[in-house]
């Protein structure tokens, strides 16, 4: 099986006030194609940063990734375009995302006008049909954002990142500015999704309730680095390193936030977890 996103080596120096922080400091993995790959680690420890280096949205320092087997590394101009048409990110703050003076059917068409060649009656079907995709009601179409629950506001940005028909999600803590009541009617909505349009997932949170409901297999980032990496079920269940079991141990507990009795990603065959460093 190809993977959908291969992450090879990915270094990010970031040069701020006269200092360097290596933000990112050698980072690979593999997400297989219609998988979910979740990224955990404390705040700071470089999530963001390899995903954005990962679509390119910023440039690495060194190392690079292929999308469904092409270099992004190489592209420029229209191909580095349309490869990134063929990922989608969806980000922590759903309101800040959005444009402010855009209604909810114009924020969805804005990246079909970009990426295809739907005009007038049949991009606003494609938006409305989107709308649907995402379970907003049709009398959403016309509120602005500040009409709309965070919920509702996410459920905006996730069809706008599927506007495009991607393969490949980034969702950089998606559910972590909501409503915890909230949270599980997105992560519900992502999975159906995901299943519905054989999806694959790179999703970043420091929630591990969250990774481990929804993904496959699982990495743990600690201050730029990649420690841990294998099952979902097994690195956040019996952790072999000791920064993931710490993690572990210093969860809160965040009760009824979601419900684990009834995980909807079969555990993976158990294989040994990858200790990295
Ligand atoms: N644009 C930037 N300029 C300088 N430093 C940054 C920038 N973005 C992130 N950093 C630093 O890089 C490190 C990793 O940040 P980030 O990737 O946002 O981590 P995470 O997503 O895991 O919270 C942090 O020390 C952060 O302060
Ligand atoms: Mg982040």
């Amino acid at each position: 099986m190809t993977a959908m996103l291969h992450v090879d080596e990915i270094v990010k120096v970031y040069r701020a006030h006269g200092g360097e922080v290596r933000a990112v400091d050698g980072v690979s993995f593999e997400v297989e194609a219609g998988t979910t790959f979740g990224l955990v680690g404390e705040s700071g420890s470089g999530k963001s940063t390899v995903a954005r280096c990962a679509l390119r949205l910023i440039e690495p320092s060194s190392g690079g990734s292929r999308i469904d087997g092409e270099p992004i590394g190489a592209l420029r101009g229209r191909a580095l375009r349309e490869l990134r048409a063929r990922t989608g990110m969806v980000f922590q703050n759903p309101v800040a995302a959005l444009n402010p003076r855009l209604t909810v059917e114009q924020s969805i068409a804005e990246p079909l006008r970009t990426h295809t060649r739907l005009r007038g009656r049949a991009l606003v079907e494609q938006a409305r049909a989107l709308l649907d995709e995402v379970g907003l009601a049709r009398a959403h179409a016309e509120r602005l954002p500040h009409q709309l629950s965070g919920g509702q506001c996410q459920r905006v940005g996730i069809a706008r990142a599927l506007a495009t028909r991607p393969k490949l999600l980034v969702l950089d803590e998606p559910t972590s500015a909501l409503d915890v009541s909230v949270q599980a009617q997105v992560l519900n909505l992502l999975q159906e999704l995901r299943r519905e349009h054989s999806l694959s997932y790179l999703l970043i949170s420091h929630d591990l309730d969250v990774v481990r409901y929804m993904s496959d297999t699982a990495g743990v980032m600690r201050a730029g680095r990649l420690v841990e990496v294998g099952p979902a079920m097994e690195v956040l269940v019996n952790p072999r390193h000791e920064y993931t079991q710490r993690l572990l141990a210093a969860m809160p507990e965040t009760p009824g936030a979601i419900d684990l009795s009834a995980p909807p990603v079969a555990p993976t065959a158990p294989n040994e977890n990858r200790i990295l460093s």
